[in-house]
């Protein structure tokens, strides 16, 4: 028996809202599967006003696949606390890095492969700003031209820490730089060729340059596509209430929180689901 989960399409691109489901529907193996075809079909699901409470939310993960059970400053294990509050968790303040474009992952400290996806659940939200964007790095892929495929298809891009903390904080002390460079840079194609047989384009505030190619050129054609990957007319931008679910594909999109308060009461609980394929 396949189970049909009611879902209303948010944007042509990207995003679906699942209607009518509860947090014991959840419970079910089949509604998982259901869920985990949705996120390869629309990126984005949101399950509005949900009010799932965090044990519930790291055992529906565990249906999708491994959870990540990194220290995450919160009683149940397998919850991560978003917040720039420091009184609430420490380093909060690097969370400033989310209002960058990105995909999560894309620097791993073991060679690991990027996360497959990402569950937020709004506890707190902020009184201005603190939406969530979401772009389809698969539609990026599908609207460039075949000559642009073409040139495309062999790039390789160096990520690194550094690229994106310094959008964040462009006058670093000689500690931060060292902090950043610390942490390994990886190289990627710039398109994904997934398991799928789907492409997508890699890219995201991570990326620092392309490789062989003159830096300034290759991160003035790196500005374009998330320029054009980003447009407001091809997002998702989800207005939180509290208690909503939201569950991202982050092989397939980038995402950023628009700017909010550093003393904001914005607060969400965060599940990652690990990945197992590598980009390639
Ligand atoms: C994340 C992230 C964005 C947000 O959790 O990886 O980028 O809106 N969050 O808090
Ligand atoms: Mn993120």
């Amino acid at each position: 028996m396949t189970t049909t989960l009611n879902t209303k399409r948010l944007t042509d691109a990207v995003g679906a809202e699942i209607i009518g489901l509860t947090t014991d529907d959840l419970r079910d193996d089949q509604v998982a599967e259901a869920v985990l075809a949705a996120l390869e079909d629309y990126g984005v699901l949101v399950f509005r006003e949900l009010r799932i409470n965090p044990v519930d939310q790291v055992e529906f993960c565990t249906r999708l696949g491994e959870v990540d059970y990194e220290e995450g400053h919160h009683e149940v294990r397998g919850i991560y606390r978003i917040t720039l509050d420091n009184a609430k968790r420490p380093n909060a303040h690097l969370m400033k890095g989310t209002f960058q474009w990105h995909m999560d992952g894309c620097t791993p400290l073991h060679d690991e492969a990027p996360q497959k996806a990402t569950m937020l659940s709004a506890i707190a939200v902020a009184e201005t700003g603190g939406e969530t964007e979401f772009a389809s790095t698969y539609a990026a892929y599908d609207a460039l031209s075949e000559a642009e495929r073409k040139h495309v298809d062999s790039l390789r891009v160096l990520h690194t820490l550094e690229a994106s903390q310094s959008k964040t904080y462009p006058d670093p002390t000689p500690e931060q730089l060292a902090k950043w460079r610390a942490r390994p840079s990886k190289e990627h194609p710039l398109v994904w060729t997934h398991a799928t047989g789907r492409k997508s384009l890699v890219m995201g505030a991570h990326a620092d340059h392309i490789v062989g190619m003159d830096i300034d050129e290759g991160r003035a054609v790196l500005d374009d596509l998330i320029i054009r990957a980003t447009d407001p007319s091809v997002i998702y931008r989800h207005e939180w209430s509290v208690g909503d679910t939201v569950i991202w594909d982050n092989h397939g999109l980038m995402h950023r929180a628009t700017p909010y308060a550093s003393n904001s009461d914005r607060e969400m609980l965060r599940t990652t689901v690990l990945g197992s394929e590598q980009i390639r």
